[in-house]
């Protein structure tokens, strides 16, 4: 295993989430911790012939999308059903009709709402909303909503496209603030709501970005699979010749938290408890729940062993501090899940193929957690040849955090092919 050297290295903008948001689609809705167009085009860029491309982290569908637009088959997973619903409707092909047919909607909406003809939904059950949207502009969301409701029929092309836009809406019309490393709101100072502001024509700049990128189809096929990494083979079928993903990193960082306010108003949540409960299901999920059940949880005997994620979970349980133990649960709980992903993957992989792991290493009370390091080990111990780890970018000021890309090359050699068709039920 090499690591590249870090004395060049940057904070870059540019290999960060922020380098989408004007991209067409990758530019729809924004994720922090989706990562950067940029890593993943030049990582496409070096696939020559078509080939098969495998996320099984979605996300946002950003590699899956890529893939697609350079006429490759990008294929993804998520454990997360509002990720899957939203990167089915980003990666799918629209023709004129279809983009016509959400314009026409776009204005029934509008003039449903301006005339007052519409039943508004209610408020969603999100945990203090004052905080979110300013009284008028709650009310105008919901109104938008309901009108969505009544302008458009279930699972159509036009309705999925209404609801991306309105997604962005009430985002941008919300005191939602992103200068952290997760969701927050402004400061109070920050938080000037013009009244006179023309909320209708806001909606409708957001179906125009939304249509403008629907025009721009895919040439090759992105599939959106709901599925749990952990178990790839359950989702996926046939080999793939890529993978390309960017996994949760190991910071404590909760998807759902992140993406409450979409999964509330489009009725992918309902309560907090459900909002816990899915983010247990997922790796390295906190919120809710799933603290409490990370205090009870232990580790299994099946699990990952190495030296260096010892000495760390030492460190981490032992600092004076009273959350030592249960992030020290957290964190080995993050690896066993990522060691069952790594095991779950080698049967979907072709011949040749090549991992690319984009993820940062991390701190908890000082102890650093070389996350890259790990997932080196990990790939090694599989199999993987010529396991590297590239330092891609420094993450903030802080001089040790840093996003790497962690590189794996498989070769199915004849026993593991067949272990691999036995493992499929096929007769080899
Ligand atoms: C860092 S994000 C991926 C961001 C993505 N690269 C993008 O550009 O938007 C990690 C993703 O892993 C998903 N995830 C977590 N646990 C999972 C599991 N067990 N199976 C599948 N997906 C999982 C989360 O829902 C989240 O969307």
């Amino acid at each position: 295993m090499t690591i590249n050297a870090r004395a060049e290295l940057r904070q870059r903008a540019d290999y960060t989430h922020k380098f989408n948001t004007k991209t067409g689609r990758h530019g729809w809705l924004r994720l922090t911790p989706a990562y950067s167009l940029k890593v993943v085009e030049e990582l496409i860029d070096a696939c020559r012939d078509p080939v098969r491309v495998l996320d099984p982290f979605s996300g946002t569908a950003t590699t899956a999308l890529s893939a697609a637009y350079h006429g490759h088959e990008g294929v993804t997973t998520d454990i997360n059903p509002f990720l899957v619903w939203f990167g089915k409707v980003k990666t799918a092909q629209y023709l004129p009709n279809d983009l016509k047919r959400a314009t026409d909607a776009c204005t029934r909406v509008l003039s449903l709402v301006k005339s007052g003809r519409v039943v508004p939904v209610p408020a969603p059950p999100i945990h203090k909303i004052e905080r979110w949207w300013p009284a008028h502009v709650l009310d105008f969301l919901r109104c938008v909503r309901g009108a969505i409701d009544t302008a458009t029929d279930h699972a159509t092309p036009e309705r999925d496209l209404l609801l991306i836009a309105f997604c962005r809406s009430l985002i941008s019309l919300s005191n939602a603030a992103f200068n952290h490393q997760s969701m927050s709101f402004k400061d109070v100072e920050q938080q000037s709501f013009d009244l006179e502001m023309d909320l209708g024509a806001v909606y409708a700049a957001d179906v125009l970005f939304v249509i403008e990128g629907a025009r721009q189809n895919p040439t090759g096929r992105g599939s959106v699979i709901l599925g749990d990494s952990r178990s790839p083979k359950d989702a996926v079928s046939g080999h793939f010749d890529r993978v390309i993903t960017s996994p949760p990193y190991a910071n404590r960082m909760s998807y759902i938290r992140e993406l409450r306010p979409y999964m509330y108003w489009l009725g992918f949540l309902e309560n907090g408890r459900d909002a816990g409960e899915l983010d247990w299901t997922a790796i390295g999920g906190t919120w809710g729940v799933a603290t409490s059940r990370l205090t009870e949880w232990e580790r299994p005997a099946e699990r990952f062993r190495h030296p260096v994620l010892d000495t760390a979970l030492d460190g981490i349980a032992h600092h004076e501090n009273k959350s030592g133990r249960i992030l020290a649960n957290y964190v080995a709980k993050y690896f066993d899940d990522m060691w069952a992903h790594f095991q779950g993957l080698t049967p979907v992989l072709a011949d040749r193929a090549e991992v690319h792991y984009i993820v940062g290493n991390s701190t908890f009370y000082g102890v650093l957690l070389p996350v890259e390091q790990l997932y080196a080990a990990m790939l090694s111990s599989l199999g993987f040849t010529d396991v590297t780890c590239r330092a891609i970018r420094k993450r903030n000021s802080k001089k040790e955090l840093i996003e790497f890309d962690v590189i794996g090359h498989w070769r199915a050699t004849p026993k593991r092919k067949r272990r691999n068709i036995a493992r499929a039920g096929a007769t080899v």
